[in-house]
């Protein structure tokens, strides 16, 4: 499939839009400074791969927030158990994703697998590993061109 551009002129901090690549959703996070802490703060207590060892991102991406730039995410929106489309839960101990100091990320409703707001999978979730990151770069600040 052929590169599709996001345009996140209008993306606001704390905001996820979505486009679609080789049919399959890109969510594109607009991250704040306290979502970047909250996400920085987990590590292997919490998360299954905090390291993302196992390779689910271009050897480019590097790093606990799993981007190019820190307040920029870009995600593979679909579940690494089964394919099911996670939910955005962003804020801090949002109901219904079913652990106590909720931190912020996504929360897939099929099997209640959750992942911070850098994709990391979370520990004792059916999940086995992070959210892929696609192969993306900035055309320039407003314009990311994923594939
Ligand atoms: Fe997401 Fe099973 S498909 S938890």
């Amino acid at each position: 499939g052929a590169p599709v551009q996001a345009d996140i002129s209008k993306l606001e901090p704390g905001q996820r839009m979505t486009v679609e690549w080789r049919g399959r959703p890109i969510w594109i996070i607009n991250r704040t400074p306290e979502m970047i802490e909250r996400t920085e703060a987990l590590g292997a207590d919490s998360l299954a791969d905090p390291n993302s060892e196992v390779p689910q991102q271009p050897a480019y991406i590097q790093g606990g927030l799993r981007s190019i730039k820190p307040e920029i995410g870009v995600l593979i929106g679909i579940c690494t158990h089964l394919g099911c489309s996670p939910l955005f839960r962003p804020e801090p101990n949002a109901e219904g994703v079913g652990v106590e100091n909720w931190p912020g990320g996504f929360f897939c409703p099929c099997h209640g697998s959750r992942f911070d707001l850098a994709g990391r999978v979370f520990n004792n979730v059916p999940a086995p590993t992070n959210l892929e990151v696609p192969p993306y770069r900035f055309e320039n600040d407003d314009i990311i061109v994923v594939g």
